[in-house]
């Protein structure tokens, strides 16, 4: 079977999309919105997108009632964010806070999540997240009325401690962070634990073996 984009609805393409992009990392994104005040929504529409600059990109849909979603007004207002990354622990927290809030509600008050202060930008970072990235609007691509991809430039990094596995190397205990990724439809989530490696072939190695092209 084919799907051709054109002749499909929008809902029907975000459920195509959704359910075949998986697993997608998620971002607990906080920002201050133009008063100051605090803002948590998650964001799977959401990745690394180069190291050098370090950027990631977030894609933010329309809200239903027609307008920006508070993370992406705030984020253009302010031009800073912080990603905060969301492990098994905070999955709950993380689901809560994608409630339809109005603006100007923190929805970490309903939550038991605590924050700390981010040390370059003014949005606080969550202080239980495994990591959380300080960014700054690198640019934005507008995608049409009240949606857009906001490109972030990290600034900073914090990791809790728990998941550093080398401090000199500053190499990272990935599987310990026992982060979750977004999957189908609107409520299924994966673990991260269930891993598998592969060595990646070079061309050399290939000649040297006498393997034919
Ligand atoms: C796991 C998860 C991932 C989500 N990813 C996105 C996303 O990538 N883009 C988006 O616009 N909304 C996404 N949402 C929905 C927003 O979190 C939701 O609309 C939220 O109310 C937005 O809050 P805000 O207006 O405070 O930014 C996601 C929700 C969940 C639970």
């Amino acid at each position: 079977m084919q799907f051709d984009f054109d002749s499909m609805t929008g809902l029907e393409r975000f459920e195509f999309l959704t359910g075949t992009i998986v697993p997608r990392p998620i971002a607990l994104i906080t920002t201050i919105d133009a008063h100051g005040r605090l803002n948590a929504a998650p964001y799977s529409f959401f990745n690394i997108v180069g190291h050098d600059p370090a950027v990631v990109a977030v894609g933010v849909l329309p809200h239903s009632e027609g307008r920006l979603k508070d993370t992406g007004l705030n984020i253009l207002d302010t031009q800073e964010f912080v990603v905060n990354l969301v492990s098994e622990e905070l999955a709950e927290a993380m689901n809560t806070t994608c409630i339809d809030a109005p603006p100007g509600f923190d929805e970490l008050s309903l939550t038991d999540l605590k924050t700390a202060p981010s040390t370059h930008v003014r949005p606080a970072r969550i202080l239980s997240a495994p990591a959380a990235f300080e960014c700054r609007v690198h640019s934005s691509i507008s995608l049409g009325p009240n949606q857009a991809i906001v490109i972030g430039r990290i600034l900073t990094a914090h990791i809790d401690d728990r998941f550093v596995a080398d401090f000199e190397k500053r190499s990272i205990d990935t599987p310990a962070m026992k982060l979750i990724g977004g999957m189908h439809g609107a409520k299924w989530y994966t673990r991260t634990s269930d891993q598998f490696g592969m060595d990646r072939p070079t061309w050399a190695a290939r000649q040297k073996k006498g393997t034919p092209a």
